[in-house]
C-alpha cells in the first residue's frame, strides 16, 4: 500500500485563500496560518495551484522560472516553512507541474528567440508558414489560432495549445522530458510529496500538416490532433521513470481533462511508468442542457445534475478502473464554476449539499474537495459584463450579444458557468473581505454569506457535516472495499463497500419527497452518517426529502 491510497486531497488556489501581508492577494505565509483549520476538516494532502515565478498571464500556469517560487505568493523560505509544519501535522504537499508549455518569459523561450543558434530552439515547436498563413487551422483552448509568431516579419510560427504567451513543449525533443525531470527532482529534494501533472495528455500532437474539418468555424479547437495520442505514453514514461527510479512513493496526480475510463486506465497502469490517478471532466456526473442556449460553446453551457448521468458515469469509472487505480472524485476545481451554481441545483437546501458529498466521496475513490466547498460556498457575483475579460468570455459576450440575447441573460449564464467566479476567496468570517484580507482581494464582486467561523459554531452546518464525512471516508470500508451500485430507482443512489470485515451501505434521496428503502441485506448495522434523524424499522430506512445515510456493519454480516 502507498500513502495515497488513503488520500483525501483538498486544493488549494493560493492566490486566494488568506493573505498574510495585506496586498489582497493569497499567499504562503497565509496558508500556513490556516493549516491547523485544513486538519481538523480531516484531509491528509494539500495540492497547490501552480506557485512557480510566473508573468501571472493564466495565474501561474505560465511559468517563467521553475526553481523559485513567485514573489506574490511568498519566497522559498516561506515554502520549507509550508512543508514542514504540513508535514507536522501528517499533511502531504502536491504542487502543481504545468509540464506541456512554459511561459514565452522563459529563458528557454528567449534564447530560442533572440539567439540564432540557441540550443532551445527545439524544446519548442515551430513550423514554416504556408502561403502567409498559419501552417494549419487548429484552434487554441483560449480562443484564435495555435499559432503565432514572435515577429510579424518571420517566417515561422510556434504552437502555443493555450495562450499565446504559452508556447508548447516539444515533448519530443528528450532533452524536454529530462529538464521537466530535473525541475520535478529538485522539489522532491525540498520535500514534496507528489506533483499534479497539469495538461500532460496534450504532449504529443498530430501531423502538424492535418487541417481541422469544421467549416463554420476559423479556428475550430479539435482534441483529435492534440489530446490522448499514442506517442503520449511513450513521452509520459520517459519523464516518469526518472523521477519513480528514486522516488517511488511520489504521488502523480494527471489532470486528464478529455480523458474518458478507458484512457485513465490507461495513464495509470501499476507496471508501466505513469500517473498514480488521473482527474478527468468526464467524471463530474453532470448533463449538458443543450436546450436553451444551443450555440453556447461547451465550456459555458448551463447544466443541471442527472442523477442517471451521475449513475452511468460511476459505474463505468468504477467498473474500468476496480483493478487498476482509484478514481478521482471531484465536484469541481478551478476551472469551472463552483458546482452549487453551475449544476442547477433543485433547492440551496444545506441538506443536498451535505447528500451530495457523501454521494460523491464515500464511493471507491481518492475525493478532491475544492477550497470552500466545504463551507457550501458559491462562486463571486460580477455586476457587469466588463468584469469578464479573459478571451473566452470576451468573445462569448460578442457572439451572444450578435444573436440579441440581452445582457441581463448573458450576466447570468457568465456568473452561474465562469470559471473566475470560482476563483474568489475563501470566505473565513463575515467581516468586509471575508477575513481573507485587510485590502480588497484581487479577485472580488459580491459574495454569498457562507462562512467557517460561522458554520465552526453550527452543528448543522455543511462544514461540520464534511468533518465527520472524511472521518468516516478514511476508514477501511470507504477506502479499500469493494464498490457496487444498486438498480434503484431514478431518485435514489445506493452503494455497496466490502471489505473482508466490513460492510458499507450508503443510501442517498436526492429528491424532494420523502422514501422508504429496505435493507438490500439484512445486517447489524449502524448509522454511521446521516443529514437527518434516521430511524431504522422493519429493516427499511426512512428517508426526508434530500436525505442520505450512511450504514455500516458492527461486526456480522449475515
Ligand atoms: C489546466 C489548468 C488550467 C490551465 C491550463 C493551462 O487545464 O487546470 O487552469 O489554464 O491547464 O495550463
Ligand atoms: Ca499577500
Amino acid at each position: 500500500m502507498k500513502w495515497y491510497d488513503n488520500a483525501i486531497i483538498y486544493q488549494i488556489y493560493p492566490k486566494s485563500f488568506q493573505d498574510s501581508n495585506g496586498d489582497g492577494i493569497g499567499d504562503l505565509p497565509g496558508i500556513i496560518q490556516r493549516l491547523d483549520y485544513i486538519e481538523q476538516l480531516g484531509v491528509n494532502t494539500i495540492w497547490l495551484n501552480p506557485i512557480f515565478v510566473s508573468p501571472q498571464v493564466d495565474n501561474g500556469y505560465d511559468v517563467s522560472n521553475y526553481f523559485a517560487i513567485d514573489p506574490s505568493l511568498g519566497t522559498i523560505d516561506d515554502f520549507e516553512d509550508l512543508l514542514k509544519e504540513a508535514h507536522r501535522r501528517n499533511i502531504y504537499i502536491i504542487l502543481d507541474l504545468p509540464i506541456n508549455h512554459t511561459s514565452d518569459q522563459h529563458p528557454w523561450f528567449r534564447d530560442a528567440v533572440t539567439n540564432k543558434n540557441s540550443i532551445f530552439k527545439d524544446y519548442y515547436i515551430w513550423k514554416k508558414q504556408v502561403n502567409g498563413h498559419e501552417p494549419n487551422n487548429w484552434g487554441s483552448f483560449f480562443g484564435g489560432s495555435v499559432w503565432s509568431k514572435v515577429h510579424s516579419d518571420s517566417d515561422y510560427y510556434y504552437f502555443h495549445l493555450f495562450d499565446k504567451k504559452m508556447p508548447d513543449l516539444n515533448w519530443k525533443n528528450v532533452e524536454v522530458q529530462n529538464s521537466m525531470a530535473d525541475i520535478a527532482k529538485f522539489w522532491i529534494q525540498k520535500g514534496v510529496d507528489g506533483f499534479r501533472l497539469d495538461a500532460f495528455i496534450h504532449m504529443a500532437k498530430a501531423d502538424l500538416g492535418q487541417m481541422a474539418l469544421s467549416n463554420s468555424e476559423k479556428y475550430p479547437v479539435d482534441d483529435t490532433f492534440f489530446a490522448n495520442l499514442p506517442e503520449l505514453k511513450k513521452y509520459l514514461g520517459g519523464f516518469v521513470s526518472q523521477i519513480k527510479k528514486e522516488n517511488s512513493d511520489i504521488f502523480l496526480l494527471g489532470e486528464a481533462a478529455s480523458a474518458n475510463a478507458y484512457q485513465a486506465a490507461e495513464y495509470t497502469q501499476p507496471e508501466e511508468n505513469g500517473c498514480d490517478m488521473v482527474v478527468s471532466s468526464d467524471n463530474f456526473g453532470e448533463v449538458y442542457d443543450d436546450d436553451n442556449f444551443g450555440d453556447v460553446p461547451k465550456f459555458f453551457r448551463p447544466r443541471k445534475l442527472s442523477l442517471n448521468r451521475f449513475k452511468n458515469t460511476f459505474v463505468k469509472w468504477e467498473s474500468v478502473l476496480a483493478n487498476t487505480s482509484f478514481p478521482a472524485l471531484t465536484w469541481g476545481n478551478h476551472d469551472i464554476s463552483r458546482f452549487v451554481d453551475r449544476l442547477n441545483l433543485p433547492t440551496d437546501d444545506n441538506k443536498l449539499k451535505k447528500s451530495l458529498a457523501v454521494m460523491m466521496f464515500l464511493q471507491r475513490g481518492i475525493p478532491i474537495i475544492y477550497y470552500g466547498e466545504e463551507l457550501g460556498q458559491h462562486g463571486l457575483k460580477y455586476e457587469k459584463l466588463e468584469d469578464f475579460d479573459d478571451q473566452r468570455a470576451v468573445d462569448l459576450i460578442q457572439n451572444l450579444r450578435a444573436k440579441d440575447i440581452p445582457d441581463e441573460q448573458i450576466l447570468e449564464l457568465l456568473n452561474d458557468q465562469d470559471e473566475m467566479t470560482a476563483r474568489g476567496p475563501f470566505q473565513w468570517d463575515d467581516s468586509q473581505f471575508v477575513g481573507f484580507s485587510n485590502a480588497q482581494p484581487w479577485n472580488w464582486a459580491e459574495h454569498s454569506e457562507e462562512n467557517a467561523q460561522q458554520e465552526q459554531s453550527d452543528p448543522n452546518s455543511v462544514l461540520n457535516f464534511y468533518e465527520k464525512l472524511l472521518r468516516l471516508k478514511s476508514t477501511d470500508c470507504f477506502t479499500l472495499g469493494n464498490y457496487r451500485l444498486l438498480k434503484t430507482d431514478d431518485n435514489l443512489f445506493v452503494f455497496e463497500r466490502r471489505t473482508s470485515n466490513d460492510y458499507g451501505l450508503v443510501v442517498v434521496n436526492i429528491s424532494n419527497k420523502s422514501i422508504d428503502y429496505p435493507l438490500p441485506v439484512k445486517f447489524d448495522c449502524r448509522i454511521a452518517l446521516s443529514n437527518q434523524d434516521i430511524k431504522l424499522t422493519n429493516g427499511q430506512i426512512h428517508l426526508d426529502p434530500w436525505g442520505c445515510c450512511a450504514l455500516v456493519n458492527d461486526g456480522r454480516i449475515d
